[in-house]
């Protein structure tokens, strides 16, 4: 596995351009596309589906999309998802009603397979389904809107989920997403982390690949 990878949340990105967008924040250096999916019922905001999803995959976009599924219920949205060539997907084990199951359908449809954490969930169901995933997304914001701000305490439960993944001894990125930006992404993947989204901090900046390189440089520092 890449040891770190930067993944662009395309929440902030130009919806009226948004191939055009994908397309150069990929070529800025962008390794996964991060992909929101809101239904104004599980978080209070409505953003993107399927459809779009799929469109963007005719464009022609092949890198991974990493889609993270703010919806309830589930279930439904897997298979739509799946067949619109997610790479990724994640899901909330509150918005489930059988967390198994759904990874389940995930892995059996040929994608990756995630949960995600938002920031006072605790981690306890990561240990009952371990072997079924291959991406523990922590939240740093409550979910629902980009541009807020990162929530210190964070980064012990990266610490503590980066433990368990280690003891796991499976090839399992921890992704972090709310709030990071250059400043702060050396600390965060101190953490733990190996997988960033950056919504706001690269789509509200008019060079993207000044933003991917200024956090690949405090990476590699
Ligand atoms: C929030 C979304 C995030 C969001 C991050 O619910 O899951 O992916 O786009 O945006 P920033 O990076 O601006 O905090
Ligand atoms: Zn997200």
């Amino acid at each position: 596995m890449q040891p770190f990878a930067i993944a662009p949340s395309i929440l902030s990105a130009n919806f009226a351009r948004l191939g055009e967008e994908v397309d150069n924040v990929l070529a800025a250096g962008a390794d996964i596309v991060h992909f929101d999916v809101m239904d104004n019922h599980y978080v209070p905001n409505l953003t993107i589906g399927p459809m779009v999803c799929s469109a963007l995959r005719k464009h022609g976009v092949t890198a991974p999309i990493d889609v993270h599924l703010m919806v309830k219920p589930v279930d439904r949205m897997i298979g739509d998802f799946l067949e619109a060539g997610a790479s990724y997907i994640t899901f909330h084990p509150e918005a489930s009603e059988h967390i198994d199951r759904s990874l389940q359908l995930i892995k059996e449809g040929g994608a990756k397979a995630g949960l995600v954490f938002n920031p006072a969930t605790p981690l306890d169901v990561l240990k009952y389904v371990m072997e079924k995933i291959d991406m523990v997304l922590l939240m740093s914001v409550n979910p629902g809107f980009g541009g807020q701000k990162f929530i210190p305490n964070t980064l012990d439960k990266l610490r503590e989920a980066r433990a368990l993944i280690d003891a796991s001894g499976r090839e399992i990125r921890l992704e972090i997403d709310g709030g990071v930006n250059p400043k702060n992404i050396r600390e965060i993947a101190a953490a733990g982390a190996d997988t960033f989204v950056a919504g706001s901090a690269i789509f509200n900046q008019p060079d993207y690949k000044a933003v991917i390189d200024q956090m690949r440089a405090e990476l590699a520092r």
